[in-house]
């Protein structure tokens, strides 16, 4: 382990943001997590922990120590009659974690197919995708604290889920290294086609009796034909979240704009039937004139106003600035806060 000085991140986050740190170390074990900590060189530098950097912003340079958690290993913990426990390190690559939890047969986290990033980020904001949550399967983590240099186990209570939220995003930010992830994976699945586009995908791939292979093979076409790939335009998937309005709110905006885009309980974060909706906020956004408007080299995705892109080399203030007019047109126009998903740095 070795911490380098003054290192550019562009290649670290999938926005492309030509950003540098001061302190830069890849850890590949708990002992180098250790070691790097207590590196007396450092002094006291503020410290940010680094997976796939696909959710991030760099608006400037990082003035401290980046961890870049490189912890590898998938094994089964334990089972009973109707789950394996399958424990992940925290540097392994979601979809690759994914595909072999597929592979085996292990049911649960298909839906979540292709989502970019590392394992140990996935519960920092409960990743979600087609109907499904982390949480939903999600059985515990290990968690070596900063300050106190222990290691903690958090069960899916404590993390505190909600929608694209967990405690480690609010109260305990910055505070913890997530080490390892188990999930609870069904030997017998239970499938979910019943969000969006599923069911019409299986449809064209002419499956007529779907399994987990073919549910994540269906995921991954739509979300192909969705989202921009970060490898071709730089972006962090959708830049805001869905806003979660009252039943009062959302009657009011629903008279006005009859074809405003919203989802009932089922969608809503905590299943408060009939008192919140979400509204798809690409369609706020697209209603009030951003989808494919570009302030430089920031842009609003041609296809998906919710994603915002780098079609080169804005900065991340520029990127930030432009999230910053959208919030305020949606807001005048809509009377709707929007909330940024992304992590802002
Ligand atoms: P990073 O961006 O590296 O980090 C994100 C945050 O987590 C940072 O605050 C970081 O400090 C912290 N962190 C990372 N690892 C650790 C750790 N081990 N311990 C403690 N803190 C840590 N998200 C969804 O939920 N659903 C989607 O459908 C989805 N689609 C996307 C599509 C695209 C094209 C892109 C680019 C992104 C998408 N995202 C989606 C967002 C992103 O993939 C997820 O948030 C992912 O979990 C981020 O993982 P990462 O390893 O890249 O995290
Ligand atoms: N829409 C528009 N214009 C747009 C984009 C969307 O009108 O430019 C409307 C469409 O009517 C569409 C609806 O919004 O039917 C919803 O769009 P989509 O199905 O693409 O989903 P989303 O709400 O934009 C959410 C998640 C994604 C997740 C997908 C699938 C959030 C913030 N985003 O996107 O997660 O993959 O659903 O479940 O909840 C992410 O978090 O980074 C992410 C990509």
């Amino acid at each position: 382990m070795t911490i380098r000085e003054n290192i550019s991140l562009k290649k670290f986050n999938t926005f492309g943001i030509d950003a540098s740190a001061r302190y830069y170390a890849e850890v590949s074990s708990l002992e180098e997590i250790k070691e790097t900590l207590s590196d007396s060189k450092l002094g006291m530098p503020r410290k940010m922990i680094l997976g796939g950097g696909s959710n991030l912003l760099f608006t400037k340079d990082f003035d401290g120590l980046i961890i870049k958690n490189n912890l590898k290993g998938i094994e089964v913990v334990n089972e009973d009659d109707e789950h394996f426990y399958v424990r992940s390190a925290a540097g392994e690559v979601w979809h690759e974690f994914v595909m072999h939890c597929i592979e085996n047969n292990y049911a649960g986290i298909e839906n979540l197919s292709l989502i970019p990033g590392n394992v140990g980020a996935s519960p920092m904001q409960n990743i979600g995708a087609y109907g499904v949550e982390i949480k939903d399967s999600f059985h515990e983590l290990q968690a070596f604290h900063i300050n106190d240099k222990a290691l903690h186990v958090f069960t899916n209570n404590d993390c505190k889920f909600g929608y694209r939220e967990s405690v480690f995003k609010r109260d305990l930010k910055d505070q913890f290294i997530i080490t390892s992830v188990t999930f609870k994976l069904r030997k017998t699945p239970v499938l979910n086609t019943s969000y969006g586009a599923i069911e019409k995908e299986l449809d064209a791939m002419g499956v007529t009796s779907p399994t987990i292979h073919s549910v994540s093979k269906a995921v991954c076409n739509i979300r192909s034909s969705k989202l921009p790939d970060p490898k071709v335009i730089g972006n962090a998937g959708s830049f805001f979240k869905n806003p979660v309005i009252s039943a009062k709110k959302h009657n009011e905006l629903k008279a006005k704009f009859p074809e405003m885009v919203s989802y009932t309980a089922a969608f809503s974060p905590d299943g408060k039937s009939g008192e919140e909706y979400k509204l798809a906020a690409g369609w706020l956004i697209e209603q009030c004139g951003w989808k494919g408007k570009t302030l430089g080299d920031a842009g609003v995705h041609k296809l998906q106003a919710l994603v915002l892109v780098n079609y080169g080399n804005a900065k991340g203030s520029e990127i930030y600035d432009l999230s910053t007019k959208i919030l305020e047109s949606v807001k005048k126009k809509f009377g709707v806060d929007l909330e940024r998903e992304v992590n802002i740095v």
